[in-house]
């Protein structure tokens, strides 16, 4: 069976932390834009040249940019059984363009998963979020701290503040959310694939309540 999972969130609502999480799990890839698109900035390609004042910014990148990314990661054969998309799709147009690709790859149908955070919490975690750029793991100097300060427990890297972390970035994200990707939750509920879980509490709480959800179907 294959596993063909979105988690559906706004920002800092835990899609990176639990992906990676449901990742090791399941033995499927985490399929995170945000990270393939950081990754094509730090090494300068066209791609991450195209997208950087929009991350910056704390904008959505064009549709184009992050379609044409997402279809060439779900041919790799890793992806065969399934995958986890962690910030992808965001606007309807993605979540249209998934299904034609999907479809094309004859893939069986998606599950959504929609992680449901209160904004307070949200700028809480987003306000002290420390992040691994070398293998995308994410800590909080507060809430879920490294076991030694600045350096990742997972590959020993260097924690970085993500640059879109602070304070005018964050409310241009959280705005760039509720106007464009929020649309989505009602998209997937209309098909019968949503399914809404609580964020909110201690990370295997919340990795346990995602887990059952997905058990329970769709
Ligand atoms: P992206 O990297 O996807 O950022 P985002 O959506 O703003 O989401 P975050 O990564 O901030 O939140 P998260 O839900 O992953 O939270 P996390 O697990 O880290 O996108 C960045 C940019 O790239 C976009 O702004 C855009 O420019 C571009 N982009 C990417 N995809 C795109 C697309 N499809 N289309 C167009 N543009 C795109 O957790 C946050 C913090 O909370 C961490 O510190 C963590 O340790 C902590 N935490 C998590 N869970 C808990 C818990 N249960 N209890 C306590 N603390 C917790
Ligand atoms: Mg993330
Ligand atoms: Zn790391």
């Amino acid at each position: 069976m294959q596993r063909n999972l979105i988690l559906l969130g706004a920002p800092g609502a835990g899609k990176g932390t639990q992906a990676q999480r449901l990742a090791a799990r399941f033995g499927i890839p985490q399929i995170s834009t945000g990270d393939m698109l950081r990754a094509a900035r730090r090494e300068g390609t066209p791609l991450g040249k195209k997208a950087e004042s929009f991350m910056n910014a704390g904008q959505l990148v064009p549709d184009e940019v992050v379609v044409g990314l997402v279809e060439e990661r779900l041919g790799k054969d890793d992806a065969k059984l399934g995958f986890i998309l962690d910030g992808f799709p965001r606007t309807i147009p993605q979540a249209q363009a998934l299904d034609t690709v999907l479809k094309k790859l004859g893939r069986d149908p998606l599950r959504v998963i929609d992680v449901q955070v209160p904004e307070a919490t949200l700028l809480e975690r987003l306000g002290g979020r420390l992040s691994c750029p070398k293998c995308g793991a994410t800590y909080h100097v507060r809430l879920n701290p490294p076991k030694q300060a600045g350096i990742c427990d997972a590959c020993g890297g260097a924690l970085v503040t993500r640059a879109d972390d602070q304070p005018e970035a964050i409310s241009q994200r959280l705005r760039e959310y509720h106007d464009k990707t929020a649309p989505l939750v009602d998209y997937y509920r209309k098909a019968g694939l949503e399914r809404a879980v609580d964020g909110v509490g201690d990370l295997e709480v919340v990795l346990g309540r995602i887990i059952e959800a997905l058990a329970s179907g769709a």
